[in-house]
């Protein structure tokens, strides 16, 4: 028999559902980096404390990253970066456009409502990298698990960097604010 067997075995992964899902989930997450990349410069323009505002500046330098690192795992996996629409995103990008609109300029109240829905914007990142990272473990892909999990560590960090403003700047004030 001649016939390759690798090539047999990476047409296989290629049909199955697993793999399929895999890349329909890069897809919506590409897309959602691509939107949160936008929200954070409103994000950061609205933002009342110097604090807040670089945060958001440093996490809009990660997911310039993130959207580059994204790019290599569709490369890794011979697929081309492609993005698809992701209605949960556009919800909770919405929230925090609302935030912003309810709340007033230079005030503390808006950073700490900035902060929750930012922090609800890391949290369905945290879920999505998680399980594709776990899913690329699975199938073997350990390149693209590696790219996956350093971002998820950055959006883990994030998360919990966002926590520490809130508790050291500006929950307290923004509660004296009335
Ligand atoms: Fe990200
Ligand atoms: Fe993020």
């Amino acid at each position: 028999m001649t016939v390759d067997n690798a090539s047999v075995k990476e047409d296989e992964m290629k049909n199955s559902s697993l793999h399929k899902f895999f890349i329909s989930a890069l897809k919506d997450i590409y897309y959602a980096e691509n939107a949160i990349l936008e929200a954070l410069e409103k994000m950061q323009d609205a933002a009342t404390t110097d604090e807040l505002k670089d945060a958001f500046e440093d996490h809009h330098l990660q997911t310039q990253k993130h959207i580059k690192r994204l790019e290599k795992v569709f490369g890794l996996i011979d697929e081309k970066p492609e993005k698809k629409e992701c209605e949960a995103i556009k919800g909770i990008i919405k929230e925090g456009e609302e935030v912003i609109k309810s709340t007033e300029e230079g005030s503390m109240t808006r950073d700490a409502a900035l902060i929750i829905a930012a922090q609800k914007v890391e949290h369905y990142e945290i879920a999505t990298y998680g399980g594709l990272a776990q899913l690329a473990i699975t199938m073997g892909h350990d390149k693209a698990a590696e790219l996956l999990e350093r971002t998820l560590q950055e959006e883990e960090d994030t998360d919990e960097e966002l926590t520490e403003i809130a508790e050291n700047f500006i929950n307290f004030d923004a509660e004296k604010e009335g």
